[in-house]
């Protein structure tokens, strides 16, 4: 059985000097906390890391081509750009990796934002006529796609709490931007099949698990599913029903070819008497947290993988990790998230991948350089890279999880 085995990271938050995109634009002008600058400088460095992450055992490797880098300017595609994407995935098909390779991870180039980005639905042809310019050269070298990276929390963060770029609120304008991103997906789906039929499609669906905070309160049961309703089920059903908030978006219905799942952490929600928070805020996590505070809750992962495996599709976690200071920490969440993910494919879900976010440390969005999700330690003063101890703990789990794997296949 063919199983991805490997890990996660996104364009803007390792390659570094993305200057024509829009979060850079914000950095620039100190609306975020933090500046990209150099990141990781991946994209340069990518030979070194292509090796780290060889020697991680991976076989697979989810990374981001930037649509700001690709496309800096309307209609002129950067062939130095691009040719250097190929050689990364050549790279890694040389190192026996399977790329798995985002098309949208949370940035735009600075000129489609300037026209309205995704919130203009006349904008998703700018989006699909990039799509097509870059297929010809990565269709022949990727199978496995994610088309948009969490649509519901880039457009929560960015339109309807913001947090992120544009730092709109306006819980209508998010929706419609969810809407839209839904309506790329689908059109982006159907080129990547037309250029290669045997291609693996999905988004990368975000889930929190939302709970009750006092479990037999009515108020906040309710706002627990209604938060699940928006985050989780809207988002989902539209690809069994082809609609979305009851508009038919052209394509969607079925266009997906496994469900990408990216999991981190529940939510235990209170009732508020706020229809603009969808009436629930969140309760202090019970038990023990990570770095951004999130609770760990690996039982979140068991019944995510139960969830999206009722789709009757395979499922590949393409997220999953921690940020944390304390490396033990970290070898107990993979442990209790792959043994998750195990009882999940024990009790039927076709689990097909687990990419562990991330391969290294590297820019958190609006949370900047501090929190530290790599296996691989980057110090950002020199980018020196240095592998800790859990990458050598998530090398010898994969034989672990593997023979588990087979085991369950062979039953
Ligand atoms: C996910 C994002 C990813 C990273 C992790 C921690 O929501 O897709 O880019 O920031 O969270």
């Amino acid at each position: 059985m063919e199983f991805l085995w490997g890990t996660a990271v996104a364009g803007h938050q390792v390659e570094g000097d993305n200057v024509a995109s829009d979060w850079w634009d914000y950095e620039e002008r100190g609306l975020l906390p933090e500046k990209s600058g150099k990141a990781c400088d991946f994209w340069n460095r990518w030979r070194q890391d292509l090796d780290l992450i060889a020697s991680l055992g991976s076989s697979a490797f989810r990374l981001s081509v930037e649509w700001a880098r690709l496309e800096p300017e309307p209609g002129r595609l950067d062939e130095g750009a691009l040719g250097r994407y190929l050689e990364i995935l050549d790279g890694l098909r040389a190192r026996g990796v399977e790329p798995v390779v985002t098309l949208h991870h949370f940035v735009n180039p600075l000129w489609f934002a300037r026209k309205g980005g995704f919130e203009e639905r006349a904008n998703v042809a700018d989006f699909l006529g990039h799509v097509e310019k870059v297929l010809p050269a990565l269709a022949p070298r990727v199978r496995w796609w994610v088309t948009v990276n969490e649509p519901m929390v880039y457009a929560y963060f960015g339109y309807a709490r913001g947090y992120w770029p544009p730092f709109k609120k306006d819980l209508g304008l998010a929706l419609r931007v969810l809407g839209n991103l839904l309506e790329a997906h689908a059109g982006a789906y159907r080129l990547i099949h037309r250029s290669r039929p045997d291609a693996m499609v999905s988004i990368a669906k975000h889930m929190r698990v939302f709970e009750p905070a006092r479990p037999g309160h009515p108020g906040d049961r309710l706002a627990a599913s209604l938060q699940d309703l928006l985050s989780n089920r809207a988002v989902l059903e539209a690809f069994r029903t082809g609609r979305f908030l009851g508009r038919t978006v052209p394509g969607l219905k079925g266009s997906w070819d496994y469900v990408g799942l990216n999991y981190y952490t529940r939510s235990r929600v209170r009732f508020v008497a706020d229809p603009a928070q969808g009436f629930g805020a969140e309760a202090p996590p019970e038990g023990e947290t990570t770095a951004m505070g999130w609770e760990v809750y690996p039982e979140g992962l068991y019944r995510s993988l139960r969830r999206l495996g009722r789709y009757g599709l395979p499922v590949v976690v393409t997220e999953n990790g921690i940020a944390t200071e304390d490396d033990e920490q970290r070898v107990r969440y993979l442990a209790s998230h792959l043994d998750a993910l195990m009882r999940a494919r024990r009790d039927g879900v076709d689990v097909r991948g687990y990419l562990y976010w991330s391969l290294m440390d590297n820019y958190e969005w609006a949370e900047g350089f501090r929190p530290r999700f790599g296996l691989v330690e980057v110090d950002f003063r020199t980018l020196e890279r240095r592998p800790r101890p859990s990458a050598r703990e998530f090398a010898r789990l994969k034989g672990e999880v593997l023979r588990e794997l087979r085991e369950v296949s062979t039953q």
